[in-house]
């Protein structure tokens, strides 16, 4: 089969990389000639693990095309993807300029009798439909289209397995030929099909995602209640997770969830909800719940660290990606240097992108050592694997004092005592020596 992906982020360059890989001809559209450049040389711009690689590999395969130009891609191809960013408005909604421009320009590149659009960004229920309307009134007399909902579930740092592997493709569509289309093109993945109408499709992504958002919040509260009252938060909720309809998953607490989805994503379903008149308090108990980790977190550094050096641990949203977006870090850091704080910070993948916001303002460390050295505390933003087996005696005699402020309770409570650290982490009782 023939497609098109425009945009190349995480979600449309795993995409085209995982289609090709399948056997499929596909056409990447974006519209930065330096990176279309840099993608035709096997640069992914992102990190993503294995995806350098797939990239390359379907490269040379002649499988996998880079351009600027719509009528070289979208005039062969079967299916179009639009992957294009859905950014937050400054009032939540999410922002759908850049994804009804791409439909217009695909409208007036459609040569085939039949193509299939399909939108894989996250967009709010009805978004598809004015989707289709534009498509209708751009493009040219004699084609057919049909539009298609399947919405993107892939994780961020797991996106090539997520998507060869995926628990379940949707296909939103209210034409036959579309699903048929899709379902041929999504045949190697074995996850559960699931078929149904445009307005479920899109409603299927936002409540995935709040539903994961407040899975997190929940445990942030619980977290709140523990170092009120007493209690072990990770104790409590490996209890109530025993109950089968619970479960433990995603029931993480800690410094709160960021990324360019669940914020967003969250605050656009409100935005949704107040314009059709339901009550949202429940979507903006998690967003409230989330930002008061941040400060609950934040508010820690401050009265334990003891001194204005701080090393942080961890800039990007979660581990095995680059990405920055909505992080916590970023409101933490921006407060740590508004405060007059001296911070070091480390991360194995988020550099660059958080050098373009902080610039020369922090002090860049080459390895979690380094970040260590001379710093009254450590604050631990990201739950990087190489932090959950470093040499902590060597953490330890590197230190001004040896203070650890957990946001990802990836220590033992008990180890951290025996260490001879002073430790406090989320919901759990501090450790002081
Ligand atoms: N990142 C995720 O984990 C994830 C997961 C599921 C769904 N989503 C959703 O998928 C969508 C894309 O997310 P992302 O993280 O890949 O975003 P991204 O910012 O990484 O990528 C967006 C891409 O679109 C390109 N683009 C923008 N305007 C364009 C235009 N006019 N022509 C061609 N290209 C254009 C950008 O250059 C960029 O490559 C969003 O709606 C997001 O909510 C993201």
């Amino acid at each position: 089969m023939t497609i098109t992906i425009v945009g190349h982020g995480y979600v449309g360059l795993v995409s085209a990389c995982c289609f090709a890989d399948f056997g499929n001809e596909v056409y990447v559209i974006g519209h930065t000639p330096s990176k279309i450049e840099r993608l035709k040389n096997g640069d992914p711009l992102i990190y993503e693990p294995g995806l350098k690689e797939l990239l390359e590999k379907n490269i040379k395969a002649n499988r996998l095309h880079f351009t600027l130009e719509y009528p070289e891609a979208v005039s062969k191809s079967e299916i179009v993807f639009i992957t294009v960013g859905t950014p937050p408005k400054e009032n939540g909604e999410a922002d759908l300029e850049m994804v009804f421009d791409v439909g217009k320009q695909i409208a007036k590149n459609l040569k085939k009798k039949f193509t299939v659009i399909s939108c894989k960004s996250t967009v709010p229920v009805g978004t598809n439909k004015q989707i289709e309307k534009i498509l209708n009134e751009n493009r040219p007399v004699g084609v057919e289209i049909a539009v298609a909902s399947c919405p993107e579930f892939l994780r961020e740092g797991s996106g090539l397995h997520d998507t060869f592997f995926a628990d379940r493709v949707v296909i939103g569509s209210y034409s036959q030929k579309a699903i048929n289309l899709l379902l041929e093109l999504h045949e190697p993945i074995t996850g559960k099909k699931v078929i149904t109408d445009l307005a479920s499709a899109e409603l299927i992504k936002y409540a995935s995602n709040s539903v994961l958002a407040m899975k997190i919040s929940f445990a942030n509260l619980i977290s709140f209640y523990c170092e009120k009252a007493g209690g072990d938060v990770e104790t409590v909720l490996d209890a109530v997770g025993f109950d089968k309809r619970i479960g433990r998953v995603f029931m993480d607490p800690g410094v709160g969830y960021g990324g360019s989805c669940f914020p967003k994503d969250v605050r656009a379903l409100t935005s949704t909800g107040n314009l059709l008149g339901i009550n949202t308090s429940l979507l903006q108990a998690t967003e409230d719940i989330n930002q008061e980790a941040r400060m609950n977190f934040l508010n820690k550094i401050i009265k334990y660290s003891g001194g204005k050096t701080i090393g942080v641990w961890g800039l990007a949203f979660k581990p095995n990606t680059d990405d920055i977006r909505f992080a916590p870090s970023i409101d933490i850091l921006h407060a740590l240097l508004d405060k007059g704080y001296a911070v070091k910070v480390y991360d194995q993948e988020a550099f660059g992108n958080v050098k373009k916001i902080f610039g020369d303002k922090l002090i860049y460390s080459k390895d979690p050592y380094e970040a260590a050295t001379g710093c009254d505390a450590i604050a631990i933003l990201t739950d990087w694997n190489e932090f959950k087996h470093i040499d902590l005696d060597k953490i330890k005699s590197i230190m001004k004092k040896p203070v650890i402020i957990d946001g990802r309770n990836i220590y033992l409570p008990e180890v951290m005592k025996k260490l001879g650290f002073t430790y406090y982490s989320t919901g759990r009782v501090p450790v002081t020596q």
